[in-house]
């Protein structure tokens, strides 16, 4: 994406990244990811964030476009994370008379990532709710703690009303793909800040005090109309509240036979009714997508093949990620599979007990091998007691 102006002062000068195999190292993203960057161009310059250090020419290149051959004044940091701070000490290099404006804690993180940047004369510290005045337009900073780092702040820019959110409501998926922001903005959420509901409701609370027109994040696209929606959906999702009504079974199976059985229950329980039932295969589907299932809906089966005592590594994995993201306030299923000592319905339920208000329910199917006749009025039963209130 080229420079855009996106107000009368506002700018996007970051860029699409299409190529990434993993990001953050381990979220593939088919659609790629836009790393955000935003220049406000009043009396003084401010140029929001930096990008990913695999955009460095195209982000310096839209840049030098904007402020045709003007200074940049400041270069405000709202997050740390390499995606987006990987080009401060290029910046100041490049910018000589350039200040870079950052709360304390990023103070404190820059050297651990630039050793021999000097920022002698070039800080300005601001804290919660200080002004940074660029001419018409200024900054109001406010602390956004673990959303999603420690260090991480948002900008209020009160002449235009628009909202720098950093991570906040940011979305996997480039900015020239067409694609519905609800998926793949669930999915960057549950799996990369969904483990700081509370922060993200304390932040949620204060925004709500702000006027707020436009959200400019520093993924994804930048939001301008409808706002509404969009905090509804951080208000539920930060607050582990299921999104939708369904049932999601995720399974670990080795030979298949595991696979039937949960495909068997998503049979049952669409012939009796159920509005939605989503599946995944633990092994081979996306891990992500999988948790993010597993926080959209109400109601969640597992179903795993005990191995080795214990549960199907992939299976293990899915749990730890739950237990991680703070999984909680849904209701919960079990089917195992064993050849000699099916345990894995007891080993799942041992993992997640200590999560908060989980319903684990009456029914547990246990399979020995393979999916017998006699095996289908347990799946009948779990399927009844899934779908009852
Ligand atoms: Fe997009 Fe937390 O970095």
């Amino acid at each position: 994406m080229q420079n855009v102006k996106l107000t009368d002062a506002v700018y996007y000068v970051g860029a699409d990244d299409k190529t990434i195999d993993l990001f953050e190292g381990q979220y593939v993203v088919p659609e790629g990811i836009s790393y955000n960057s935003y220049v406000i161009m009043d009396e003084k310059i401010a140029v929001m964030d930096t990008v990913d250090r695999r955009a460095t020419d195209e982000w310096f290149k839209n840049l030098e476009q904007v402020l045709s051959g003007k200074e940049p004044d400041y270069l405000v940091v709202l997050h740390m994370e390499p995606d987006h701070a990987a080009n401060i000490e290029s910046f100041l290099n490049k910018y000589k008379n350039a200040k870079i404006v950052a709360n304390p804690k990023t103070f404190n993180m820059i050297p651990q990532f630039f050793e021999h940047l000097d920022l002698e004369g070039r800080k300005v510290i601001v804290n919660e709710g200080d002004e940074l005045v660029l001419g018409q337009h200024s900054l109001t900073f406010v602390m956004a703690p673990m959303v999603h780092w420690p260090e991480v702040m948002v900008a209020y820019e009160k002449k235009e009303k628009i909202l720098f959110s950093a991570d906040a409501f940011g979305k996997f998926g480039a900015l020239d793909v067409d694609d519905e922001w609800d998926c793949e903005a669930r999915r960057y959420y549950i799996n990369i800040v969904g483990k700081y509901g509370a922060q993200v409701q304390t932040l949620l609370k204060k925004a709500a005090s702000l006027d707020i027109q436009k959200i400019f994040p520093l993924h994804g696209p930048m939001l301008t109309e409808n706002l509404g929606y969009y905090i509804n959906k951080y208000d539920i999702w930060s607050s582990y509240r299921p999104e939708d009504k369904g049932i999601f079974i995720a399974y670990a199976s080795v030979y298949g036979n595991t696979k039937k059985v949960a495909e068997k229950l998503k049979e049952l329980l669409e012939a009796k009714g159920a509005p939605k039932v989503a599946i995944a295969d633990l092994a081979r589907d996306d891990m992500a997508e999988a948790i993010e299932d597993a926080f959209r809906y109400d109601r969640l089966v597992l179903a795993s093949v005990t191995y080795d005592g214990g549960l199907f590594p992939c299976m293990e994995n899915f749990i730890a990620h739950l237990k991680s993201k703070n999984y909680q306030n849904r209701r919960i299923a079990f089917i195992e599979n064993g050849s000699w000592a099916p345990v894995a319905a007891k080993k799942m339920k041992a993992e997640m007990e200590n999560l908060k208000n989980l319903t684990f329910l009456n029914n547990t199917v246990s399979i020995k091998s393979a999916m017998k006749d006699a095996d289908i009025a347990q799946l009948k039963a779990l399927a009844d007691e899934l779908l009852s209130e």
